[in-house]
């Protein structure tokens, strides 16, 4: 599906309609950009035991696996059918909402949520990247959009970014950031 007709979508069904409906045919068209950030910031991204959270139907969990990082795990409410599919690896279910209420029970050198955490709304995306940080040193966001700025949070910190363009000349941002939490 168009990002148009994706953005129509989420008008009309909200974010969680779209992915209760769609969520098993999911795929991105932009997963050459995807592969491309993670594969040039090989020596900055820690993927020794890596989180793709919202992992959609394995985006980055593929790139990864295919480089030969074994040690992926993967989350996403939604499209956990189309994960194992196309993945063959067990899918956590995890919301923005449960690890808000519950930090995920493990650590990571990395967790790696592309493509959406725009869609969180903002009133939750302290409290979301806050727990997020209790399981990992090192936050990577990819996305095709200005937001999330996660450096305008309190104790959240830009260590690096780089980008990469589409067919169309729109830029992919990866982001990296660290944060000053004690818990
Ligand atoms: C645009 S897709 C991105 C998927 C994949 N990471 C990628 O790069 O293509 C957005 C993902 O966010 C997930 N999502 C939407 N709302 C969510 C929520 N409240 N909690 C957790 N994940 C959510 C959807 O299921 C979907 O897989």
């Amino acid at each position: 599906m168009e990002e148009n007709a994706i953005r129509n979508k989420y008008q009309e069904l909200g974010v969680e309609g779209f992915y209760t409906q769609y969520g098993a045919d999911y795929s991105n068209p932009h997963e050459a950009q995807i592969r491309q950030l993670l594969l040039q910031n090989q020596d900055r991204i820690d993927y020794n035991k890596v989180l793709d959270f919202c992992c959609g139907s394995g985006e980055v969990s593929r790139t990864l696996i295919e480089a030969g990082y074994g040690h992926v795990f993967a989350s996403d409410p939604f499209t956990y059918e189309a994960y194992q599919k196309n993945c063959g690896r067990e899918c956590w279910q995890y919301t923005f909402e449960d690890v808000i209420r519950t930090p995920i029970p493990e650590q990571f050198s990395a967790v790696i949520c592309s493509f959406a955490m725009h869609l969180c709304p903002d009133e939750q995306l302290f409290p979301l990247v806050y727990q997020l940080f209790q399981s990992t040193s090192q936050l990577v966001i990819i996305t095709p959009h200005k937001r999330p700025e996660l450096e305008q949070l309190e104790g959240v910190q830009l260590a690096f970014e780089d980008f990469c363009l589409t067919a169309k000349g729109k830029q992919v941002r990866l982001k990296a950031y660290t944060s000053t939490f004690t818990y």
